[in-house]
């Protein structure tokens, strides 16, 4: 085995970068409309239920392999003596490339907001919708489409700053930045969270949230739960499996797992409680639906109505760009941990290539929405579908077809090939009690690959796939 590789330098920081990893855009961005769509509070429960009983054990085997092989995802496989599992760790390394080419954009947009609030608060306040088409490549008043430079130029900036930490490498570059960021970030959740539940006629939005609408909840419903948790998570193969592998192995990787799982659910939970009362609150039920949209247009609406609205907006963009950034640097991580152990690529070119690389396919994404006048795309858009056509396929390849079936890989290599009792030896080292051994060993090996498996199927057969 490899003992140069590189470890994290403190329990601190593998539990922040891990933890930084998971939460991003995902809890963010994503989340908040997902709950609006399937239904408040019936989506919230299942959201629970699958972190706990389907993201808690993934985690634990993610982690599992990746530090029993010290390896990066496509030979950690071929390492533990099973090549045949190998396409499971290219799944996770895919991924983790078709996520960074929009992931890097959206992380531009972001940087782009934090520049509005500070420089132009008042252009975004004068009309939040047109200014967040605006920037897509959209005018709104004359319905011509143009180039949208601005975030092109920012999403590069966005991925150089990625491309520069990751070449400072594991530990001086993601762990540091960590150590910073994930504090602050929580931080700003809770004063944003108390901002928000307190505006008035934010109750309808709290009422909603925690309602059980269960008519909107059908097996469509929980693929979508169950994509975004795992997403959400950081699950599908490729980062925690790397992170994993950087672990000491006097580590506690059942206590990891679940502070790392109860952490990302709680912020994706404090955004849901934060985003949607407040835009029930200043919008009404109509501004409700925007899903993508949220994060940008309609929140422009909603710092617009509340008092210190600019210094509040300023550091909801923040805490996005911190999220984003640390999500991002996990993503660009598996690819090039992947890359450089794999070929014997040097990391310094091998990360400027792949992060150009992945910038410009983003491109089109960012393109998409507007400039490249895709038949229906922009229609789509104004009438408030979040993810035109492009983003749509991407989201459904990856979140619901890929990183379901990766993890369902996992649970059958852990639970069926190299069996529970190695990844329990793996955990249980130098005097480590793994109290969950009982119930992982029944979840990864039944309650998990089946669930996965037949909401999988049971969605694609009875559900709409591409919303
Ligand atoms: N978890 C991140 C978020 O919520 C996104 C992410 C980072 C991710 N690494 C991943 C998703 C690996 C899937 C796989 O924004």
């Amino acid at each position: 085995m490899n003992n140069k590789r590189a470890q994290w330098g403190s329990k601190l920081g593998f539990i922040l970068a891990a933890a930084g990893s998971a939460v991003g855009l995902g809890n963010i961005w994503k989340f908040p409309g997902k709950a609006y769509e399937g239904g408040g509070g019936a989506f919230l429960l299942i959201y629970l239920a699958i972190v706990l009983l389907l993201g808690i054990p993934v985690m634990i085997s993610e982690l599992s392999i990746g530090r029993a092989s010290q390896s990066n995802v496509v030979d950690s496989f071929r390492k533990l003596g099973y090549r045949g599992f190998s396409w499971v760790g290219w799944f996770g390394a895919i991924v983790a490339f078709l996520i960074t080419c929009y992931y890097s954009h959206v992380g531009g947009w972001v940087l782009r907001y934090v520049f509005s609030y500070i420089t132009q608060p008042q252009a975004v306040y004068a009309d939040p919708t047109g200014y967040f088409y605006g920037l897509l490549g959209y005018d709104a008043a004359t319905g011509a489409t143009f180039f949208p430079w601005t975030a092109i130029l920012f999403a590069a900036i966005f991925m150089a700053l990625n491309a520069v930490i990751i070449i400072r490498g594991v530990e001086s570059g993601i762990e540091r930045f960590n150590k910073i960021g994930m504090p602050a970030l929580f931080i700003i959740l809770l004063i944003l969270l108390v901002r928000a539940v307190t505006l008035p006629g934010s109750e309808e939005g709290l009422r909603y949230m925690l309602s059980f609408d269960w008519s909107k909840v059908n097996f469509h419903t929980v693929l979508v739960a169950l994509g975004q948790a795992f997403y959400s998570l950081s699950l599908g193969m490729a980062i925690m499996i790397t992170y994993g592998s950087y672990l000491s192995k006097d580590e506690n990787i059942e206590r990891n797992s679940v502070i790392i799982c109860i952490t990302d659910t709680m912020v994706a939970m404090i955004a849901g409680f934060i985003v949607i009362p407040a835009v029930f609150a200043t919008l009404g039920a109509d501004g409700v639906g925007k899903g993508g949209g949220f994060a940008f247009a309609s929140l422009a609406g909603v710092f617009r109505q509340m008092p210190g609205g600019v210094f509040f907006g300023i550091l909801f963009y923040l805490l996005l760009l911190f999220a984003a950034l640390t999500s991002c640097i996990s993503l660009i991580e598996g690819v090039v941990a992947f890359l450089t152990e794999r070929f014997h690529w040097q990391r310094k070119p091998t990360t400027i290539i792949a992060c150009s690389v992945m910038f410009l396919i983003g491109c089109v994404y960012t393109c998409s929405q507007a400039a490249f006048d895709i038949k229906g795309v922009w229609f789509d858009l104004a009438n408030g579908v979040s993810f035109p056509i492009f983003g749509d396929a991407m989201e459904f390849l990856t979140d619901r077809l890929m990183i379901p079936l990766g993890a369902l890989g996992c649970c059958i290599f852990v639970g069926w090939i190299w069996k529970p009792e190695s990844a329990i030896a793996e955990i249980e080292q130098n005097g480590i009690k793994f109290g969950l051994a009982k119930p992982f060993r029944f979840l990864v090996r039944f309650f998990a690959p089946i669930s996965i498996f037949v909401i999988l199927v049971a969605s694609l057969v009875f559900g709409t796939t591409l919303s």
